[in-house]
């Protein structure tokens, strides 16, 4: 398969400054804020061994801004520590500190900067032309000879360290990005039905959306909902009551979607039945009528049944986002037996998305699905075929290249 954008094998990287935008957005324990999960972390080794003989420099961005998991990088930098990789950590973006940090970095050497969205400027979006006058891209783009996107988690982000750097310097994909690109461009080519999603998890205004997208395509067979997009649904569906949703980020205008979404695809959207909630810290499950206003922290076993004979029959099955408050483990148990069917299938499974994969990581099912993307949001935008931001920029890149 022939990719749209320039690589490794294109250029010559041995002696250069290399600036590497990976995205190492981990799942982190809520109370400790250790990593629970340092796949992303290791699906971006590849990149970073290959470019031993040059000169490394890495931005990454973990959580967003205002979210409990908006955090340093420095001990995503241990992780690179612990698997090989020469790394160090400098407390600054784009500031002196970090420009005479970049300027002593040996071949051989990987130093990762500090959280890009410490810069307020980073959550902007726009064209990659915009995008390059942000002051994260003028001040370190002098720095280094070749660019490098390896974030495929953030491919459908067009903010300024994704697709900025794309107009001022060579730029080429990384291994990750262009694994994932050649192996779900394979994986979705085969046309074959059912087709399953199974959409949990939080981010509920991003996933909304591009639920839409997606059940537009009319590639979609089954809709599984779980985690607070189903929370949502079930708001919109009149099952429980709307404080179960309404402190979502975007709540109104989701609450829109999920109700038109509803009407539209009624046979294709499939919600939970009964859930499991907290009480006197154990796991009780239930009616959805009987919850007494407890928050639902998972998916109760008649919806876990029903959702795994959906997926076992399907022929192409995406899961992204759990089906409940995993990071709990009484409350881990829905998007297990999820996985669990999931593995049963025998049809094409990708499982994508940061904690999904963590739970698979966990379980030790990582290797019985087709393929684990480091993409959540990325993949299912990757899904509805529309252009990632990350691939748009680099493609335009290659153009500049020729
Ligand atoms: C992800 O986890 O999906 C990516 O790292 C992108 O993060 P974002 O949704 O906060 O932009």
């Amino acid at each position: 398969m022939s990719l749209p954008f320039k690589t490794l094998n294109d250029v010559q990287y041995a002696g250069k400054r290399v600036l590497v935008r990976a995205d190492l957005n981990s799942s982190l324990d809520p109370k400790t804020k250790a990593i629970l999960d340092d796949s992303r972390i290791i699906a971006s080794l590849t990149t970073l061994k290959e470019l031993a003989k040059s000169k490394v420099v890495v931005m990454a961005h973990q959580g967003r801004p205002g979210d409990e998991d908006f955090t340093s990088l420095e001990k995503h930098t241990e992780v690179l520590k612990k698997n090989g990789i020469k790394a160090s950590f400098v407390n600054d973006i784009f500031g002196q500190k970090a420009k005479d940090a970049i300027k002593q970095v040996k071949v051989g050497e990987v130093l990762v900067l500090q959280n890009t969205r410490y810069f307020e400027g980073e959550m902007k979006t726009g064209t990659p032309e915009e995008m390059a006058k942000e002051p994260i891209v003028q001040e370190l783009y002098p720095l280094f000879d070749l660019f490098v996107n390896d974030a495929f988690g953030a491919a459908h982000r067009a903010q300024p360290s994704i697709v900025g750097f794309t107009t001022v310097l060579p730029s080429v994909a990384g291994r990750l990005v262009e694994k994932e690109i050649r192996t779900l461009t394979a994986a979705t080519a085969t046309g074959k039905h059912p087709w399953t999603l199974v959409l949990g998890g939080a981010k509920v205004e991003d996933k909304v959306q591009t639920l839409q997208k997606l059940l537009a395509t009319g590639r979609v067979d089954n809709a599984l909902l779980g985690g607070l997009v189903g929370t949502l649904f079930l708001v919109a569906q009149g099952s429980i009551p709307k404080e179960y949703a309404s402190s979502i980020k975007g709540y109104e205008s989701s609450l829109t979607i999920a109700k038109q979404l509803l009407d539209k695809y009624p046979k294709v959207i499939g919600l939970p039945v009964d859930a499991a909630v907290e009480k006197d810290g154990k796991r009780v499950e239930c009616k959805l009528d009987q919850t007494k206003g407890a928050p639902l922290l998972d998916i109760g076993p008649l919806t876990t049944d029903k959702f795994a004979k959906t997926i076992t029959q399907s022929a192409v099955v995406f899961a992204n986002g759990p089906m409940g408050y995993f990071e709990k483990a009484p409350f881990a148990v829905g998007t297990e037996k999820v996985l669990d069917a999931i593995v049963k299938c025998k049809g094409v499974t990708i499982v994508g998305g940061g904690h999904v994969g963590a739970v698979a990581q966990m379980k030790g099912v990582a290797g019985k699905v087709t393929h684990i993307s480091t993409g959540g949001g990325a993949t299912i935008n990757f899904l509805t075929g529309k252009k990632l931001e990350l691939v748009a920029a680099l493609e335009a890149a290659a153009k500049r290249m020729k």
